[in-house]
């Protein structure tokens, strides 16, 4: 069933059926027999038969097509079994850059290619400076159906993403430097077990933002870290701090069932990113110089590459590199310890320093300070213009709404017609966080857009929080979930799907 098979209607263009897989964490093994452990890594080669009219893509590093129908290809690094990704459908592609294209639905490529063009190689220049070299020869983007259910899925040379990213204006490039950012972590050096899923994605989050301050610079960067943060915040909030899965290092145990035990796929949450994150800053931090401490990202990588690693060998490597840190003692500073970090659950006990990003943040604490008031100052309000704000600014700024929402009544509408950029927004971002309020502030004249932007994507970092809050809030709202529920749920991922009946309470069949 991890082989998704998606009818013409689940598509862009509704005229071809579409297939994918999708590996991570650990699916492929009803895809082709493997040891599906991120700790043995292996190459691969395939031959794909496909229909007439059908193009297949692999995570490869070559590929022909032999005869009409029939594509072969080689991947020859050694990679983990979660990382094997294949996708049949009616896609073609365009060029993007000198070791770069987009691939898309015939119908999509245009946006696709306008979205990334000249664009994808600077972040590869750059990774590469601070990473050393980009090992895959290519790095390609598909694309995907709307219910692909990551924002982005790094299978090496060919990135799987979902065309929520088509936002028309590359604010949502972030999701692309990420995973760019994993072909040196995760991809190269990789998380020997998923108990240690920090070490992918805590890694990349930091690469990605070292890539991200060399190309937007450092207040955009701690802006994007910022709404990162509140992501980590909200996730604590309704997990509780305490929950097992918010430690670093978790403990994956056998189950009957799905939801029996820990699943590998459970611990995909805000921690091993946003927390790992702040681990990793932290490390920064304990060097004190951002150069020392590239240098060393780029010899860890070095040093790992094309192994699979566990926590203990990152942090013995980090203590070698860094004798004198050794001799200090680093690794045992009260409250502060190595193994307080990895196997204490709750908020990280440092944070990362984002006041440069004050700049941009300030303006949309304010006036969201001014719309949470009991009555409305229409004149300051009016006073601040929006329209020249990042879509960044905008997330930060209704985050804030948010975390202060209920606010008084009539505020969320009088907000909804003051800013249509935000309220009739396109941005898969924004359409997020608008619902988020609605729901949360149970503004029933606005539920279509929930009801919509559950039909149009099926993300499961979108939509899962929606089914929370929906499930969380009136009787309306509870109805509202069903009612989406039962005319969604066969273009969601099996995996999706699961995640939103146990929300909902509903039975998961084995
Ligand atoms: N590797 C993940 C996606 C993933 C995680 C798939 C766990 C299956 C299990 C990917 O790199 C990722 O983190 N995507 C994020 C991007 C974001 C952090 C910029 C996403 O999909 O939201
Ligand atoms: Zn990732």
């Amino acid at each position: 069933p991890q082989v998704c098979w998606l009818s013409p209607e689940q598509t862009a263009g509704k005229q071809k059926p579409f297939m994918y897989t999708q590996g991570q964490a650990v699916l492929n093994r009803s895809f082709f027999p493997c040891f599906d452990t991120p700790s043995v890594k292996c190459t691969y080669s395939a031959t794909v038969e496909v229909p007439e009219g059908f193009t297949a893509v692999m995570s490869a590093t070559s590929w022909e097509k032999t005869n009409d129908n029939t594509f072969v290809f080689k991947m020859s690094q050694p990679i983990p079994s979660y990382l094997i990704a294949l996708a049949v459908g009616d896609i073609v592609s365009a060029e993007v850059g000198p070791r770069s294209r987009v691939w898309a639905e015939p119908c999509l490529i245009e946006a696709a290619k306008k979205e990334y063009d000249g664009v994808i190689e600077e972040f590869l220049v750059v990774g590469e400076k601070l990473f050393g070299p980009y090992v895959w020869g290519r790095y390609d983007i598909l694309f995907m159906p709307p219910s692909f259910p990551f924002g982005g899925m790094e299978n090496p040379c060919l990135t799987f993403v979902t065309p929520c990213l088509l936002a028309g204006d590359r604010s949502l490039v972030d999701v692309i430097i990420h995973e760019i950012s994993h072909s040196w972590f995760g991809n190269l050096v990789t998380n020997a077990t998923w108990g240690e899923f920090w070490l992918n994605e805590g890694f990349t989050m930091y690469a990605q933002r070292r890539i991200s301050t060399e190309v937007y610079g450092l207040p955009y960067t701690c802006l994007e870290a910022a709404t990162g943060r509140a992501l980590l915040r909200q996730h604590m909030d309704n997990t509780g701090e305490d929950h097992p899965l918010n430690k670093l290092r978790v403990i994956i145990e056998p189950g009957f069932s799905l939801f029996l035990g820990v699943n590998p796929d459970d611990t995909y949450n805000e921690t091993p990113y946003e927390k790992g994150y702040c681990f990793v800053s932290y490390l920064a931090h304990l060097v004190g110089d951002q150069s020392k401490f590239d240098a060393f990202l780029q010899a860890y990588v070095n040093r790992f590459k094309f192994q699979s690693i566990t926590a203990d060998d990152t942090l013995g490597f980090f203590l070698e590199y860094f004798p004198e840190l050794k001799e200090k003692g680093v690794d045992s500073i009260p409250g502060f310890e190595f193994e307080r970090w990895l196997n204490t659950p709750g908020w990280p006990p440092y944070l990362p320093d984002l006041s440069p990003g004050q700049q941009l943040m300030k303006p949309a604490d304010a006036l969201a300070e001014l719309w949470a008031a009991d009555s409305l100052n229409m004149d300051a309000i009016e006073a601040v213009d929006i329209t020249a704000w990042r879509v960044y600014q905008l997330i930060y700024f209704l985050d804030q709404v948010l975390e202060k929402s209920p606010l008084p009544e009539g505020n969320v509408e009088r907000l909804s017609k003051m800013y249509p950029k935000i309220s009739k927004a396109q941005n898969a971002e924004l359409r997020l966080r608008w619902c988020q309020i609605i729901l949360k502030n149970n503004v029933e004249a606005e539920y279509s857009k929930v009801k919509d932007f559950l039909h149009s994507q099926g993300k499961q970092k979108y939509t899962l929080p929606l089914y929370r809050a929906m499930w969380g809030g009136s009787e309306s709202a509870r109805a509202l979930a069903m009612e989406t529920f039962s005319a969604t749920a066969p273009q969601l991922h099996v995996n999706v799907q699961n995640y939103v009946k146990k929300i909902l309470g509903l039975e998961v069949a084995e």
